[in-house]
């Protein structure tokens, strides 16, 4: 006999999830400080993107986990830049910029483009891109797919800002996995 026969609503039970009495479960952690904080959020899994932007003609580049979709109408996407980076200010004076979605292959890239402190000259050298052809800003040639974008807003988020951007340019995307960040590690998709 199913919800829908005994004219109930549909459980979590019903649908087969797995539920912890209340009070039975795991001890909640206690106060909430930056490691517990980073531990947890660090079991959301995320892709990898490399967000770039192209400024007085020189490509800046760097790696990305907070990156999310937003809107289909208009077309929005967001990502969070931390205030101290380089990157912050350059993509704000831009007002565009290119997102490359990594794939599994592009670990060594992740980690450059992540070094803090890295040479800004030429930081894009060893990495084939092509300038994206709505904005100009680089796309890594072995993005999954590529998005380009102009900045419609920018929020305050704490030590990060929240830029959102308008999508202006989509490329046709790429077979192959993608690169996956989870636990303070890098991961692929298990196939089959
Ligand atoms: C997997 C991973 C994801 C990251 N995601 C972000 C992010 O979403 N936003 C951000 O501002 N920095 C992020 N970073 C850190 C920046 O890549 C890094 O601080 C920046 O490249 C340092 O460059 P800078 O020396 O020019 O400031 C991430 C780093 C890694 C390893």
């Amino acid at each position: 006999m199913t919800a829908a026969d005994e004219g109930r609503p549909v459980t979590a039970a019903d649908e087969g999830t797995k539920v912890t009495p209340a009070g039975q479960g795991r001890p909640a952690a206690a106060a909430a400080d930056p490691g517990a904080f980073r531990r947890a959020a660090g079991r959301f899994p995320t892709g990898i993107v490399v967000v770039c932007t192209s400024l007085l003609g020189t490509g800046h580049a760097m790696t990305v986990s907070a990156f999310t979709s937003v809107s289909l109408d208009p077309l929005l996407v967001l990502f969070c830049a931390e205030k101290i980076a380089r990157f912050h200010d350059a993509v704000l004076d831009a007002g565009i910029w290119s997102v490359s979605v990594l794939d599994e292959e592009s670990e060594k890239t992740a980690r450059w483009l992540a070094t803090r402190g890295r040479p800004l000259d030429g930081q894009l050298d060893l990495i084939a891109h092509h300038p994206g052809p709505v904005t100009g800003s680089p796309i890594l040639d072995a993005a999954l797919a590529s998005l380009e974008c102009r900045t419609t807003a920018v929020h305050d988020g704490g030590d990060h800002t929240i830029v959102v951007g308008e999508v202006v340019g989509v490329s046709e995307p790429q077979d192959g996995g993608p690169l996956v960040y989870f636990g303070g590690g890098y991961r692929r998709l298990a196939t089959g």
